[in-house]
């Protein structure tokens, strides 16, 4: 089998085609993003002007060293184009994300982006979200066992507290996330919605409806979906 990390890096030298001249453009998160922004920095390097806004702050450290300039984060911005991985894509281009622990900011930035592409291999396609994937969500410190009761009685599923070296993970907003093993998400709106009403519930990884164009890395080359929203 191909090595997925070309498959991710040609995904990626796809995306940044719809990257023009004085574009803001918003900077997702995680191995494949970053190709993204090595890519986005050869162009700027050839004289493309654009403006990013960082995801986390690993993507603001990579694209200050690329040379990319980043927006002030307290202005309000304009995003053009916010470019980004997933964890999972179904055929309704409906996304698991936040397996870097970025969820809250790639929300905001893809919500506030007048166009969302996303990039994954093709191992990432899915019939149906779930399953080999856990569904993350932040959630406030506070409460966050209680928060991580009314998950599970919601879904029925097994949630875990995510922890990175033996302590719990704290996201760049100072959160926890739980990581929900749910084997299918067949109705990812209602569950999204769902969830939301749970209190200390800050996001989920559930991305529905917001995907433009989905670009996936196959050994076969590049394939490109773009939503039937009407
Ligand atoms: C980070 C994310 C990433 O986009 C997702 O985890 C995919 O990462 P990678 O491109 O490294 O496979 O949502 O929060």
């Amino acid at each position: 089998m191909e090595n997925l990390e070309a498959l991710k890096e040609r995904a990626a030298r796809a995306a940044v085609e719809y990257v023009k001249d004085g574009y803001v453009v918003g900077l997702g998160t995680g191995s494949t993003a970053r190709y993204v922004v090595l890519a986005l920095g050869g162009r700027v390097k050839a004289g493309l002007k654009i403006r990013g806004v960082p995801t986390s702050r690993e993507t603001a450290e990579l694209a200050a060293q690329q040379g990319i300039p980043l927006i002030d984060q307290d202005n309000a911005w304009v995003i053009d184009v916010a470019i980004d991985g997933a964890d999972q894509a179904d055929p309704g281009l409906n996304l698991i994300k936040g397996g870097g622990g970025a969820l809250l900011k790639e929300k905001i930035v893809a919500a506030s982006a007048k166009q969302f592409i996303v990039m994954v291999d093709h191992t990432k396609r899915v019939p149906v979200l779930g399953g080999s994937f856990p569904l993350p969500i932040e959630v406030i410190p506070f409460g966050w066992g209680s928060t991580a009761r009314e998950i599970e009685a919601l879904t029925k599923s097994r949630v875990v507290l995510r922890e990175r070296n033996g302590v719990p993970f704290r996201t760049e907003s100072g959160n926890l996330i739980v990581d929900v093993h749910i084997d299918r998400i067949d109705q990812p709106r209602d569950l999204e919605i769902s969830l939301n009403t749970i209190p200390g519930i800050v996001e989920t990884g559930l991305f529905v409806n917001r995907t433009d164009v989905l670009i996936v890395g196959t050994p076969q080359g590049v394939e490109t979906q773009h939503a039937s929203r009407t």
